[in-house]
């Protein structure tokens, strides 16, 4: 079986791994598409080192763009690459423009699509990614939900056939380098950090950035938050937070700390020894309960309410007085802390890549991996 997969952000390169390196242990190298659409060292080539993916064979430099010039160019270079290699599946994970132009790309060819993390939806329709996600669950012949609330969600949109529930490939990230980041990361010493004596920030939703009004309420909470705060800066917000004039305002603050975007040993060290964690990012809310991190999400809705419902995870928008309340409560009462803390991990056993290889080479086995011209039959 020859399977292809396309990536092209940060959490792409993070999810799929666990996904690659099960083919490889089956002995099968599989045809890696890169599209560019994160290019920084930051945002890619340090994940690339990180999870010992040092063969890309396609690198498409789409970078940065409109939603429709992002997308439709990185569709117009995949088609390409997919007439030419005539892989037996496409595999692409999340919600990203990379994945929608990978699924349609894919789809037209006649070439199976299996989405990694399939189901999820925020029922926000005003996110791009939740457009991309709803999209390319409906291009898919395979759908890998990760929990059974992502399979309802498929099914109440008529998708029944092709849905697998395995869990999120996360769960096997975290597994696979959790220990490796604390041995090898030295970024609490580097940044002069006790653990549990900080809260780990990351935001870069369009939502939180692209408006100025949230992007200042975003960083009025930051200011008055009562513990020190590390904040590894996305470069949309980084650029946004200059042009306004607010990263200066924020590195005057003593109490934060603002980074470039890490690689994931040193992300994992800090998420894992941080006392909280606040964030707007898919997988961050996902990481921390499965590192024992109380998460406060700074959005309004999430995809990933599972987290919500096993108490580890409030969503607190940008509500500076619904923040401080639960921030205080973190600090100040124990009993919430540990409830919140020990929340029970609904992403699965770590085993969630080693399952999809299992499942994709045996409907390809039995001849069942193709394009069906109904899903309804
Ligand atoms: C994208 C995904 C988002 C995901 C995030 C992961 C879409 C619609 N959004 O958002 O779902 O959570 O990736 O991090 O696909 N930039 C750089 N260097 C880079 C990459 C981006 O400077 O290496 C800057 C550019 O100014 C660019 C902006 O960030 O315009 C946004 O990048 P883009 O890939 O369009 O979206 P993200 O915000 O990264
Ligand atoms: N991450 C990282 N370094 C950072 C910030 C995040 O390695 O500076 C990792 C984090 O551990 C998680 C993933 O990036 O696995 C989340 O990506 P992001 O927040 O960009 O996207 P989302 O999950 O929201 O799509």
């Amino acid at each position: 079986m020859k399977p292809a997969f396309v990536f092209g952000t940060r959490p792409e390169i993070i999810k799929l791994a666990p996904v690659i390196r099960a083919f490889e242990k089956r002995g099968i190298e599989p045809l890696i598409i890169h599209t560019g659409q994160h290019y920084d060292y930051e945002m890619s080539q340090v994940f690339l080192e990180e999870l010992e993916l040092h063969k890309i064979d396609y690198h498409l430099e789409v970078g940065s763009g409109t939603q429709a010039n992002q997308t439709g160019l990185a569709m117009i270079k995949i088609e390409k690459v997919l007439m030419d290699e005539k892989p037996d599946v496409t595999l692409v994970q999340g919600d990203t423009n990379t994945v929608l132009a990978g699924a349609l790309a894919s789809v037209k060819l006649k070439i199976p699509v299996a989405h990694v993390e399939a189901g999820l939806r925020s029922f926000d329709r005003t996110m791009p990614e939740e457009i991309n996600r709803i999209l390319a669950d409906h291009a898919s012949e395979v759908l890998f939900a990760p929990t059974e609330e992502a399979r309802k969600n498929l099914e109440r949109e008529g998708i029944v056939e092709g849905v697998y529930v395995v869990g999120n490939t996360i769960v096997d990230a975290v597994l696979q380098n959790a220990e490796v980041a604390e041995r090898k990361s030295n970024i609490l010493e580097k940044l002069g950090l006790k653990p549990k004596g900080y809260a780990l920030l990351t935001a870069h939703r369009a939502e939180n950035t692209d408006s100025e009004e949230n992007l200042r309420k975003l960083v009025d909470i930051i200011k008055s938050l009562p513990i020190k705060v590390i904040y590894p800066v996305h470069p949309r917000t980084e650029k946004r937070l200059k042009s306004l004039g607010l990263w200066e305002e924020l590195e005057r603050e003593e109490h934060v700390t603002l980074t470039k975007p890490l690689g994931y040993l040193d992300f994992l060290k800090l998420q894992k020894n941080a006392k909280l964690v606040l964030t707007d990012s898919g997988g961050v809310q996902e990481e921390s309960i499965i590192l024992d991190v109380p998460c406060l999400t700074l959005r309004y809705n999430t995809e990933r309410p599972e987290t919500v419902k096993a108490g580890g995870n409030v969503l607190v928008g940008l509500e500076k007085d619904r923040v401080m309340h639960y921030v205080e409560r973190l600090l100040n009462d124990e009993e919430f802390y540990k409830k919140m803390a020990n929340a029970e991990n609904p992403f699965g056993d770590g085993k969630s890549g080693e399952r999809m290889v299992d499942i994709l080479l045996e409907l390809y086995e039995k001849g069942e991996l193709k394009v069906k011209s109904s899903r309804f039959i």
